[in-house]
């Protein structure tokens, strides 16, 4: 008969997956009808083009195609989906992202957290783990963020694509790989209009604040993040940064002293893809090498709020 164990039960992950609409623009497509070019995109923010979802697909579409690469991996028994641009305001659309995935009930609900929702919802499935919600959870990032601009606003379009990410979460130990680290996150609603939306195609921006305010603040929390897992800086073998402007991360990765080869990065091809930023990027460097079992990670992600956050674990073997 197994012992019961005194340690508390920790979030695991075990299945990681994309989705990125088809059509890609570049920046000499945008700079076709925008005052712009790819030489000033290229420079200021590291993108050299993104993926934009068709008029005619949602937010819950994309959602769908990510969930899909891993749903096998473990029996969900909630969905945490993270968006600042769902299809629509009520109701949310977890709960149609689950039911077309036939999930069967399984609690599902809507989280805005900006950029950060990520890491928000990752929070909030290992607490549904822990309060015994759930054993396994589906926490999906997606967003359209190309909606949000004026199409005519030079200072924001370049900036942002659409895409998803999905990541199952199953109940696990602490010592295991894949198992999540103490979570750091804070919001600050005094600068709300550093980055605000009323609705699509209004979006507004201080870009020069909201540079500052990312650096500071995931600088920061990476920081505790790591300390408050036990362990030093030069032990991370991976950065994964939310990918808002290359600028802001090497900037990030230098205040932090890890060396540029320890920092994941994927903006040149996708831009700033907002809650997709960071399964994304596992999702990829996963799948092409540049993350291996073992390393150590710490996340870290800034978004409108504002809002901030960071965590780490040891990347699993996912066999998912
Ligand atoms: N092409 C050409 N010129 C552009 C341009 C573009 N796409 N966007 C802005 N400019 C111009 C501005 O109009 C301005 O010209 P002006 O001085 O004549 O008005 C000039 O470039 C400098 O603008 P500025 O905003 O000071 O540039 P910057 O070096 O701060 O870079 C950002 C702008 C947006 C790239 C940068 O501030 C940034 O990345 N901020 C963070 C954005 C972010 O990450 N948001 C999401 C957070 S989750």
């Amino acid at each position: 008969m197994m012992q019961p164990s005194n340690e508390p039960d920790s979030a695991v992950i075990c299945g990681i997956g994309a989705a990125l609409p088809p059509a890609i623009v570049s920046n000499t497509q945008l700079s076709a009808h925008l005052d712009t070019s790819d030489e000033w995109i290229r420079s200021r923010t590291g993108i050299a083009q993104r993926h934009i979802a068709d008029i005619g697909s949602g937010t819950a579409d994309l959602a769908v195609q990510a969930a899909e690469k891993v749903t096998g991996c473990a029996p969900v028994q909630a969905l945490v989906l993270a968006t600042t641009t769902p299809d629509r305001c009520c109701p949310a659309i977890a709960t149609t992202v689950a039911s077309r995935l036939g999930l069967g009930g399984v609690p599902a609900f809507d989280l805005a957290a900006g950029c950060t929702g990520f890491l928000y919802a990752l929070a909030t499935a290992a607490g549904f783990i822990a309060a015994r919600v759930a054993e396994a959870v589906l926490v999906i990032g997606v967003d359209r963020l190309s909606t949000l601009p004026a199409p005519s606003d030079r200072r924001t379009v370049p900036l942002f694509g659409d895409g998803a990410g999905a990541m199952v979460l199953r109940r696990g130990q602490a010592w295991e790989d894949g198992a999540l680290g103490p979570m750091v996150l804070g919001s600050d609603g005094t600068h709300a209009d550093l980055i605000e939306a009323a609705r699509p195609g209004t979006l507004r921006m201080q870009g020069a604040d909201v540079f500052r305010h990312a650096t500071a603040r995931m600088s920061a929390a990476s920081t505790q993040a790591v300390a408050a897992a036990g362990w030093r800086m030069e032990d991370i073998d991976r950065l994964v940064p939310h990918q808002a402007n290359a600028r802001i991360t090497s900037f990030v990765a230098r205040q932090l002293a890890l060396p540029t080869d320890r920092q994941l990065h994927n903006i040149d091809t996708v831009g700033n893809t907002g809650a997709a930023s960071l399964p994304l990027l596992l999702a990829q460097a996963d799948g092409d090498g540049r993350l291996k079992a073992g390393h150590r990670l710490v996340l870290t992600a800034f978004g409108a709020g504002l809002t901030w956050g960071a965590t780490t674990l040891t990347w699993p073997d996912l066999t998912c």
